[in-house]
């Protein structure tokens, strides 16, 4: 994953440089770095862990320079240590690098044999030796990286920085994205258009293949052949006030409180609420044709999808796949002509998901993407691009991008089934009623924080922790199993509550929670059914449930958690909620650090 930033500056670049980190660190945390060329030398600052710690570094020993290159990481080859931290530096070239060097081994050997010295374990380093073995050999700097480049197999995002030539970055893109900004007698690399907000929206997208040579008066972009390409300088949109926290303790406590408004954000551009109809910004007819639909996502993304599947099936009566997307392509699916494939990311550049995407397009499929970041990749390489409208999401726990991915999706399987003529005009007032109540209901489930903090200490203090659920909540007890897991370091898994009896059962005892994720409704006596089989083990059962439900079924559980009652549809978007608010309010007991939880990083956008 990693983020980069570089810059060409007309003034020192050290501090817009660790601004521009701030910006990326979503991308990882595990060590950070700076290197500039003044006085004829390249000179760099690195610290191992949070950004802080390099900012303290260079507060204590700060760093000149007009031209820096600046990396933030998230350890693929190599632990998190200061000697692996980037940039790294071979002779007169410093390099850092967003992606996986996949022959980085044989390049090692051969630089070895060659007589060079490696002092770090990364893969990246190779790079850096490379150009410098070019330039020892006579080129220049462009021409050493003209020649170094298709050496590489992988997936990268590169900035270079040459000593012998300050007046000059060099970056380059596979497989991984990068951004050239433009500015006033400046200009820049960025990772993405968020980077570089602070000091330009002018950006120009790199495509695959893509080099660039910047300088502080002209950029020129090549494409893998060489040749001089023209990328087109669009308006990024995104401008440069940081996110911040306001009164909240964290940004997920915050992004969790937002749902109620970006939910009904969002489905302000889905809903025509008067007319009780439902809209997408693509032609109705565009969907009519579909005759199975592929989803594909990752982590909590995923799980978003494998709720849609059930309204997809359901309302629109279309045959539905689906696959986390590190798996889609190795078994080799079955795409056939009419499909069309479905990606739903927060990012819009998970690199497994961005991947998959253009499998299904080579494979002829018409491509679809829920998406929260309209700049990211994903979102440009879409034929009908979806967007939530969640606003920048900053705590590593999906949380708000979740339920606005819902929302898209159930006005996706609305419009879908319309145009395949399977929603009569009075359902579909229906489902834009109730869709229409989902944020409203959030608040309500909002009102229960306090209650379900007083809980979390039973939580806490449990080392294993199962989240059952039937239907539509089945995706989300593997949701709030996620969401525990990645903030709170508690192993946690999500079972179908029906699938208990096959055997996670065996893993009953009292000192295992069991949280129940079970809204009044058409599953609700099977999945007490089987809260019951729990119980009657000895289980301790933490019931989600609406009035009616905690009523039925209370008794005898160690908590419950009383929901406002909703409409089934909704359900899921409404049931986020407190699955959220528990893993939020667990972690914040254990004192793990919620918004940067360890080993993870925001966008993944390594395979
Ligand atoms: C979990 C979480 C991750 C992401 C996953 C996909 O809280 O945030 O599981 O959902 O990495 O990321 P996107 O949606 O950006 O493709």
């Amino acid at each position: 994953m990693c983020g980069i930033v570089g810059i060409l500056g007309a003034t020192p670049v050290a501090d817009r440089l660790l601004e521009g980190l701030k910006r990326l660190e979503y991308r990882g945390y595990d060590s950070a770095g700076i290197c500039t060329e003044h006085d004829g030398e390249l000179d760099r600052r690195r610290a191992p862990g949070k950004l802080a710690n390099l900012a303290e570094r260079l507060r204590a020993d700060p760093l000149p320079g007009l031209i820096g290159i600046a990396h933030t990481r998230w350890a693929t080859h190599g632990g998190p240590t200061e000697d692996n931290a980037h940039p790294h530096i071979a002779g007169d070239v410093s390099v850092v690098h967003n992606g996986i060097i996949e022959n980085f081994r044989p390049l090692r050997e051969e630089l070895i044999a060659d007589g060079r010295t490696f002092l770090s374990e990364t893969d990246t380093e190779v790079v850096a030796h490379l150009v410098d073995r070019e330039l020892k050999r006579g080129l220049g700097a462009r021409e050493a990286v003209a020649a170094v480049l298709p050496r590489l197999h992988g997936a990268f995002a590169l900035a270079v920085l040459v000593r012998t030539e300050p007046d000059v970055l060099f970056g380059a893109r596979l497989g991984a994205p990068l951004t050239v900004g433009y500015g006033d007698g400046e200009n820049y690399l960025g990772s993405d258009a968020h980077a570089l907000a602070p000091l330009t929206q002018r950006i120009a997208y790199l495509e695959e293949g893509d080099w660039a040579e910047v300088r502080r008066d002209r950029v020129q972009i090549f494409d893998r052949d060489n040749a001089t390409v023209e990328r087109e300088i669009v308006n990024s949109g995104v401008f440069g006030h940081a996110a911040d926290r306001g009164n909240y303790r964290h940004f997920m406590q915050k992004e969790i409180y937002e749902q109620p408004v970006v939910v009904a954000q969002t489905l302000r551009s889905y809903l025509q609420r008067l007319e009780g109809r439902v809209t997408l910004p693509i032609p109705e007819s565009d969907l009519s044709d579909v005759r199975r639909v592929t989803v594909v996502a990752c982590g909590t993304s995923f799980y978003a999808g494998m709720v849609a599947r059930y309204w997809f099936e359901q309302f629109a009566r279309v045959p539905v796949d689906i696959d986390v997307a590190s798996e889609f392509r190795y078994r080799q699916p079955v795409m056939e002509p009419g499909g069309l494939a479905l990606f739903i990311s927060q990012s819009g550049e998970t690199a497994d998901t961005l991947a998959a995407l253009r499998h299904a397009r080579a494979e002829g499929q018409r491509i679809a993407v829920v998406c929260n970041v309209p700049t990211s990749s994903m979102a440009r390489e879409a034929d009908i691009l979806l967007p939530t409208h969640a606003g920048p999401e900053i705590g590593v726990a999906s949380t708000k991008a979740f339920t606005c991915q819902l929302a898209v999706l159930a006005a996706l399987a609305a419009n879908l089934a319309r145009a395949k003529g399977k929603l009569s005009e009075a359902a579909e007032r229906e489902i834009v009623r109730h869709l229409s109540e989902a944020p409203a209901a959030i608040n309500g489930a909002l009102a229960y924080d306090e209650a379900i903090e007083a809980m979390a200490g039973t939580v806490a203090s449990a080392r294993d922790v199962l989240y059952l659920g039937r239907g539509t909540d089945y995706p989300l007890a593997l949701e709030g199993a996620l969401k525990l897991k990645e903030i709170s370091y508690i192993h946690a898994e999500g079972y179908a509550a029906g699938e208990m009896k096959h055997g996670p059962i065996a893993l009953i005892d009292d000192a295992v929670p069991v949280i129940v994720i079970a809204p009044s409704g058409p599953l609700f006596e099977k999945t007490v059914s089987n809260m019951q089989e729990v119980r009657a083990r000895g289980g301790r059962v933490i019931l989600i449930s609406d009035y009616d439900g905690v009523a039925a079924a209370g008794e005898g559980c160690i908590a419950t958690i009383t929901m406002p009652k909703v409409h089934p549809l909704i359900a899921p978007i409404v049931y986020a909620v407190p699955v959220q608010l528990l893993a939020y309010h667990v972690a914040v007991a254990k004192g793990t650090d919620v918004d940067q939880p360890r080993n993870l990083a925001k966008s993944v956008t390594v395979e």
